[in-house]
């Protein structure tokens, strides 16, 4: 490895200041907290800068319906955010806002240069507005009907019931989502970021980057390729007030969307260092700057991060980053965490019944450079866990450190035979290769290396067995030997660990009576030192713990179901006060063709992947013993057991449907506007499944 320092600035995504922090997240903060920490034991000069996304319509609207002021919002969450954080012993150089002076300053200059390099224009576009609340809607704020399975309250991008995708547009009957106002089409002003002129910069950029290498993994290289490929749009940069977020500084009334300031967000952190700390922001930031520029990001950003991005910076005057290091998104057991199952897992309750580190741990064994989806299995986690963090590398210690402290006064030897240095030294060979896997973010193969050499050190002491010569006599020197030699293994691989375990590893120094490690101190073994008396330092995870956990998370998912919406129930409401019409008259053979039945819920499920269906067997007294398999929407307001068991009404005789789920044999009737406020029709005691209703 080189020992020349390198200046590095490495940042995270900013999570958004309306919402909680999530194991999905973690696995971003810390990702890059390994990565930093590894750089610093290497003394680089390294920075790791955050901050809270502040801006934008869901936290101006969130802030509005808790009755306070966004400002009084995002304070509130940053405090919250910082805890999560900490509590995960994610260590930021500087954690900032994008709310902040650095961050309107940084911008505006931003913007104005990009102006004057003529790649901003203005032009006429058509948005939604809400009428009644008199503001402009993003897209996800408009809900309406499913043009072609009529189900209600869908969003425009797409149906969840029969899984039609569409545009705002196509939604019949569409209302918005803050108000319940009939949203119309509106004409305004609006600024454009000229990205398709950027098209040669960028092609550039990502074949080369700054230094002759792609700073893009290939996945995300291959995407580009498909958007240069399909034509850069220009970017809308503006939108109308009310926002909350940065005027525009040549156009009064209009703000920066909040994705042109986020990034900057990086910049505007880093500058709020710089008065801290003494540092010279335009070393770090000039066009041909020698310091490094890393962004970790989620695959979700990539575009923000790889077309907006690098070309904002560029013709904004400023230097480009190195690499883009793209992650894929996590799993809980193999699904999408999702908040009816109960696995979207916030950090607070993980962290009020499991050891932060242990998620460190688990993440690093799963992590890699690549684009992949990584799965937090939790039967695996436990197992994991205590089988090679608990099993084979904290009990080295445990079963050495007796023997010194009572035998030997804490005391190591101060010379080893040559056996035993040679053990040493094979393990601080690998050293170099370990820090360059860490380098690589290849974290699953360093963990596994690591885990490699605590197999060696363990077959060791098996073969030695140290307490068994501590039962004879005349064994002294060769027992101490030993456990001098045992513990130096510990040392070494603690020191493997540390950018994973920093403080499981900084309980390891206290006991070792060492200064903090850093990585050259692999090279030197540690003799003829007085140890501490060794204390417990990990236990085992226990199932019970995982189980709380979820529980916990399900009732605090429950607490602020609706709450953190930005209006169902608003909506609802208003829905409730006006029934929708009645519709046309229908002859009376009309309705005979309906064929009703009163079906038994013999079975209710979950269905994978589906946010608001529920999948039901119902009987209908078919002779056979034949049930039907139906899909209905209306999970937002049963859980399955509610539903089992009880009588209901369907629809016999509606032709099956394949829907993204399977087929669906016929429909249940339910009434109500939706969401919570959804009522399914039960038959009065006394009906039987099968029997037809007249
Ligand atoms: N505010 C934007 C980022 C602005 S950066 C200038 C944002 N915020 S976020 O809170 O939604 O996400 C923050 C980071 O966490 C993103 O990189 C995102 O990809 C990541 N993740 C959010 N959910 C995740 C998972 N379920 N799994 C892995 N990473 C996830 O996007
Ligand atoms: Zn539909």
């Amino acid at each position: 490895m080189s020992i020349e320092q390198r200046k590095i600035l490495v940042t995270s995504a900013l999570p958004y200041a309306n919402g909680s922090i999530h194991l999905g997240h973690l696995v971003e903060y810390i990702q890059t907290d390994i990565w930093t920490r590894f750089q610093k034991l290497n003394g680089h000069e390294c920075y790791y800068v955050c901050a809270d996304d502040t801006h934008g319509t869901p936290i101006m609207l969130r802030a509005e319906q808790e009755g306070i002021t966004p400002e009084q919002l995002i304070e509130r969450m940053q405090a919250e955010h910082l805890a999560d954080f900490k509590g995960f012993n994610i260590k930021f150089d500087n954690y900032y806002s994008t709310n902040s002076p650095e961050n309107r300053g940084l911008s505006e200059g931003i913007y104005l240069n990009l102006r004057d390099a003529g790649l901003i224009e203005s032009r006429m576009t058509e948005h939604y507005y809400d009428p009644e609340k008199e503001m402009f809607l993003p897209d996800r704020y408009i809900k309406g009907e499913c043009p072609r399975c009529h189900a209600q309250d869908q969003y425009g991008d797409g149906c969840e019931v029969c899984g039609a995708t569409y545009t705002t547009t196509d939604l019949i009957e569409p209302y918005s989502a803050v108000s319940g106002a009939k949203p119309v089409r509106k004409e305004t002003e609006h600024y454009f970021f000229k990205l398709s002129e950027c098209i040669d910069f960028l092609r550039d950029w990502m074949k080369t980057g700054n230094r002759g290498q792609s700073p893009l993994p290939a996945e995300a290289v291959n995407k580009l390729e498909e958007w240069f490929e399909a034509g850069l749009r220009d970017w809308e940069i503006s939108r109308d007030a009310p926002y909350f977020g940065f005027e525009i500084p040549d156009a009064p009334g209009k703000y920066f969307y909040v994705w042109l300031d986020a990034p900057v967000g990086y910049m505007a952190s880093f500058k709020n260092l710089c008065a801290r700390e003494g540092l010279d922001f335009d070393t770090w930031w000039k066009p041909d700057s020698d310091t490094e520029l890393l962004h970790f990001i989620g695959k979700d950003i990539l575009s923000f991060h790889a077309l907006f991005w690098p070309a904002t910076l560029h013709f904004g005057g400023y230097r480009t980053p190195d690499k883009i290091c793209v992650h894929g998104f996590l799993t809980v057991n193999g699904q999408k965490m999702s908040k009816s199952r109960g696995t979207f897992i916030t950090a607070r309750a993980y962290l009020e019944h499991l050891q932060p580190e242990y998620l460190r741990y688990y993440f690093a064994a799963k992590l890699n450079d690549r684009v992949e989806d990584i799965d937090l299995n939790l039967e695996d986690f436990v197992a994991r866990v205590n089988s090679n963090l608990i099993g084979k590398y904290i009990n080295i210690a445990s079963r050495s450190a007796g023997f010194i402290s009572k035998r030997f006064n804490g005391k190591l030897c101060a010379s080893l035979p040559d056996d035993e240095l040679e053990l040493i030294a094979s393990l601080q060979n690998a050293a170099d290769d370990i820090a360059s896997l860490y380098e690589q973010r290849q974290f699953s193969e360093a963990v596994k290396q690591v885990m490699a050499l605590a197999d060696t050190a363990n077959e060791f002491i098996n073969d030695t067995r140290p307490w068994e010569l501590a039962k004879q006599d005349g064994q002294d020197q060769r027992l101490q030997e030993l456990c001098s030699t045992n513990i130096n293994l510990f040392r070494l691989l603690s020191l493997y660990l540390k950018p994973i375990l920093p403080e499981l590893v900084g309980q390891v120094e206290a006991f070792l009576n060492i200064e903090p490690l850093v990585w050259s101190d692999s090279q030197n073994p540690l003799l003829d030192h007085s140890i501490n008396k060794y204390k417990h330092l990990a236990k085992r995870i226990e199932s019970s713990q995982v189980e709380a956990m979820l529980e916990k998370n399900k009732a605090d998912l429950a607490a602020h179901a609706g709450k953190t919406e930005h209006s169902p129930t608003r909506h609802a409401d208003k829905q409730i006060a006006e029934h929708p019409p009645i519709a046309d008259t229908i002859a009376i053979d009309d309705f005979a063709k309906v064929d009703l039945r009163i079906a038994h819920i013999v079975k209710a499920e979950h269905v994978d992947g589906a946010d608001k269906l529920l999948q039901l067997t119902l009987d209908i007294g078919d002779p056979d013993g034949q049930t039907r398999n139906v899909f209905a929407g209306i999970k937002s307001a049963y859980s399955p057991e509610q539903l089992e068991g009880k009588l209901t009404v369907m629809v016999a005789n509606l032709a099956p449907r394949k829907m993204r789920f399977g087929v669906s044999e016929g429909m249940v009737l339910a009434a109500g506007p939706g969401g919570q406020d959804l009522w399914i029709l039960s038959p009065d005691q006394g009906a039987q499944p099968g029997m037809k209703v007249k």
